[in-house]
């Protein structure tokens, strides 16, 4: 059953915990005064201008920290033997090198933006964007997108992955179209895509769909062999929409959604808008917690108030595991560090609910 096989796809660890040569660095940001804009296109120019000073507002924190390290040593009476034994200026040489070889993927993003004027301004590769385009929010979304590239795009410490047993079962599934929103870095849009479905990554988030289009390009994966561990493109079975998803038509077989819904502002719209989107008999596949995250959220529910909703709404929530549950909890990390002290474990719900075949 092709509902079966997507939905194992989000209920095995294929998505979750790898870790990516490329160490994002997590360093506190210089507070750059956030310009207000008002043009069209904005908030691509602030993406793109982001990822053009990642290299600058990364190296100044280090910097920060370097001298702020020294200061202290010169104050604080024999520390300084302690911390050339446990090589602590060795350490902060690592973040920096590290914030070399982010700025190395930040760069290309930037210069594969600014070459296809992405922001469309007419700015070319020199012009585009200044700093006070930017503000600490937007930094930090930068490193959320090379965190992602980690989540979704590196080979290490992937764990046991159920795309891989559901080779060899792709025939005649191009005529079924997926929609995968609020997709991140696509990594889960193009596993579907490799079953052979037709299937559209849907993202509004500039951040994401410029480094997306990153790994989408054959020109960068060509230039730089930093990552994937697989190289992902766009093809009559595989598309990216960048927009919203309130924003998209209906006539899709399934949706499927992963750490989406607990991003809505109201999930009651959301799931209704999933619904208008299936056609009947269409399966809506969802993983996720419900960590009510955006800011000027309107509703904060529980999981089964959620679980009601999507009934009221009409869905019909088929079993799950051999107890005929509607709901099974899934434990996931996300973005996490493995190595990291301080670990993230979701006891995220996932669920398959049907439209009904005799529904409008
Ligand atoms: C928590 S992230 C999950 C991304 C991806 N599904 C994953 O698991 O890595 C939620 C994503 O949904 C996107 N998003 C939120 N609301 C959206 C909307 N209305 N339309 C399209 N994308 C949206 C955000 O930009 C963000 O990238």
């Amino acid at each position: 059953m092709p509902s079966t096989d997507l939905s194992s796809i989000l209920s095995s660890d294929v998505l979750l915990g790898c870790v990516f040569l490329v160490a994002t660095a997590l360093v506190s940001l210089k507070l750059l005064p956030l310009r207000f804009i008002s043009e069209k296109n904005g908030t691509v120019l602030t993406a793109v201008t982001a990822y053009k000073s990642y290299e600058k507002v990364s190296k100044s924190s280090a910097r920060k920290m370097r001298a702020a390290f020294h200061a202290e040593l010169r104050t604080a009476g024999n520390a300084k033997w302690i911390a050339n034994e446990i090589e602590y200026a060795e350490k902060l040489e690592r973040l920096e090198r590290a914030i070399e070889v982010n700025a190395v993927v930040a760069s290309y993003i930037y210069r594969l933006a600014a070459a296809k004027d992405e922001a469309g301004t007419g700015c070319n590769d020199t012009s585009v964007g200044s700093d006070a385009y930017v503000g600490a929010e937007d930094h930090a979304k930068v490193r959320e997108a090379l965190k992602r590239f980690v989540r979704d795009w590196c080979e290490e410490e992937r764990t046991e992955s159920g795309v891989w047993r559901l080779e060899g079962e792709v025939d005649g599934r191009r005529v079924k179209r997926v929609l995968v929103p609020g997709a991140g870095l696509g990594r889960l849009a193009w596993e579907i895509s490799q079953l052979g479905f037709d299937t559209t990554a849907n993202e509004r988030s500039h951040f994401m769909n410029l480094a997306f289009k990153y790994l989408l390009s054959a020109q960068t994966t060509r230039e730089t062999d930093l990552i994937p561990d697989v190289v992902p493109r766009l093809s009559d079975a595989f598309h990216l929409d960048e927009g919203d998803f309130f924003d998209t038509f209906p006539g899709w077989s399934y949706v499927v959604t992963l750490f989406f819904i607990d991003t809505s502002l109201n999930v009651i719209k959301t799931v209704r808008h999933i619904y208008s989107l299936l056609e009947p008999g269409g399966v809506w596949i969802n993983l996720g917690p419900l960590l009510w995250t955006s800011s000027g959220v309107a509703l904060e529910l529980s999981l089964d108030e959620v679980v009601r909703v999507a009934e009221l709404v009409g869905f019909e929530l088929l079993p799950v595991n051999e107890h005929g549950e509607s709901v099974k909890m899934v434990e996931c990390e996300y973005t996490s560090d493995s190595e990291a002290m301080m670990r993230w474990l979701y006891r995220a719900a996932f669920w398959i609910a049907r439209k009904p075949v005799c529904s409008n």
